[in-house]
């Protein structure tokens, strides 16, 4: 069975086909959202009936919470697709009463996916022993009833398997959210600690939850977007063209590394000017000094209608955002906006905000998400910061390497472009002198261009 949380199923190889997960972790972690989607999903992408069993919550409570995430549980009641229970534990007795009410409901409706929100209130009142024979008698219920049942446990905000005790060995699946504290931010990580007869890749991943994700979503590579292969893609500047072998390629990782003032801003500016020009979406993100790019690209004589339609400008502070959250920014604009072309202008702050190894993830993050997408992803780097924080193994996670200069001269300010490496092409190996124009950057004519290198 599937999820359809992103990044959950890809993470599990899938759920299992009936019986118990079980989703542990302290307040506010996101197993209710989880397991709201878990049902939710079910409903809306696989047409498949659920039934939420709450016990801790009203409907209007978890309606109203689900419905800004964008789960509109009210519809699906209406549709017949679900079932909310409101139900209270005080003793043993009045949890048998609340397992049959749940039974009923999940055969009167035909439900394949149910939830139990939380465990808690019944299994304090067991001990270990009795707590270990409840669930398995609970498996055993489910797996008949053909049902996937989500049970959650409130625990601790670092939960360990050893918290659950014996009810861990008795369930399909488990896992276990976590908080964990990183710098100046807390962040979400999930344990997948057992998947019974499914395989695990991999342990552990970083996961958040957004309203842009409609709740939660697993950090884990990101998928293919087939037919937005390897296409070169024209800059929308001749010169530029020829010296790099076309134009930038469809899923590579451009930097553009050059000391301040050196026209990063400019270049990134009149690439997303050209490229909207030839028609292709673009997003820019600024991440300093939040300087007015639509206002720079539009002095380049574009129509500004086009500029509208076709660049769309972003800003973002990189150190008040936890790294899941930058992860999620760039992955929702990707996925939402579909551009040919993100320009992040520049890196320089997220690596003055994260650890290097940190920073080293978050490059390859964009690296998948670039080729994922089929996008062309352009950064800038500040030069000073480049030579101690950007070690080789960094600079090959970019497929392209353009090097900008300022040229002291008597007269006009003169700058450098330095094509140092562009994957796949005969690139031009010497570099450009450029000078700045009311129009942008333009080499100065084929004569006055440096020697060879
Ligand atoms: N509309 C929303 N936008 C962004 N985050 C949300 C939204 N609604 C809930 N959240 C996040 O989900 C968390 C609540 O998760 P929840 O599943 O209720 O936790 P619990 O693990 O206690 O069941 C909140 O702390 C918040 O971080
Ligand atoms: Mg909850």
């Amino acid at each position: 069975m599937r999820s359809g949380i992103q990044g959950l199923d890809e993470a599990m190889g899938g759920l299992p086909d009936r019986g118990i997960v079980i989703v542990a972790g302290g307040p506010g972690i996101g197993k209710t959202v989880m397991a709201a989607q878990f049902v939710y999903n079910g409903a809306v992408m696989f047409g498949e009936k659920g039934v939420y069993a709450s016990f801790s919550e009203s409907k209007e409570e978890f309606y109203g919470s689900m419905l800004t995430l964008g789960m509109d549980f009210n519809e699906l009641e209406r549709r017949g697709m679900f079932r909310f229970l409101s139900l209270m534990v005080s003793d043993k007795n009045s949890f048998t009463r609340c397992i049959d009410e749940i039974l009923e409901s999940l055969a009167a409706t035909k439900a394949r996916r149910v939830v139990f929100d939380s465990i808690n209130a019944t299994t304090s009142l067991m001990d270990d022993v009795e707590a270990r024979r409840f669930i398995q008698l609970l498996r055993v219920m489910m797996k008949n009833a053909g049902v996937v049942c989500f049970l959650i446990y409130e625990t601790s905000n670092e939960v360990k398997s050893e918290e659950l005790g014996p009810v861990a060995f008795m369930a399909d699946a488990v896992l276990l959210l976590k908080w964990r504290d990183e710098e100046n931010f807390k962040v979400r990580e999930l344990e997948i600690l057992k998947a019974r007869g499914l395989p695990v890749e991999k342990g552990f991943y970083e996961f958040d939850v957004d309203r842009k994700h409609g709740g939660v979503w697993v950090i884990t590579p990101p998928k293919t977007i087939p037919g937005r292969g390897g296409e070169v893609l024209s800059t929308g500047m001749e010169w530029l063209d020829a010296a790099i072998g076309g134009g930038l390629r469809r899923g590579s990782l451009t930097l553009i590394k050059g000391e301040t003032g050196a026209g990063k801003t400019c270049l990134c500016a009149q690439l997303a000017a050209g490229m909207s020009s030839t028609g292709r979406l673009c997003v820019y993100v600024s991440t300093e000094e939040g300087e007015d790019v639509a206002w720079l690209i539009k002095g380049f004589g574009l129509n500004a209608e086009d500029v509208d339609a076709r660049i769309k400008t972003v800003s973002i502070v990189p150190e008040e955002h936890s790294v899941q959250r930058i992860y999620s920014f760039f992955d929702s604009i990707l996925c939402g906006e579909k551009p040919d072309l993100l320009v992040i202008d520049s890196l320089t702050p997220f690596r003055r905000s994260v650890q290097q190894e940190r920073f080293y993830k978050l490059l390859r993050f964009l690296q998948l998400l670039a080729r994922a997408n089929g996008v062309v992803v352009v950064a800038t780097f500040s030069l000073s910061l480049i030579e101690e924080a950007m070690e080789t193994d960094m600079l090959g996670l970019f497929d392209n390497l353009l090097i900008l200069r300022n040229i002291p001269t008597n007269g006009a300010p003169h700058k450098l472009l330095f094509p140092v490496k562009v994957r796949g092409s005969d690139h031009r190996k010497t570099p450009i002198r450029l000078e700045v124009t009311g129009r942008g950057m333009k080499p100065v004519s084929e004569e006055s261009l440096m020697p060879a290198t």
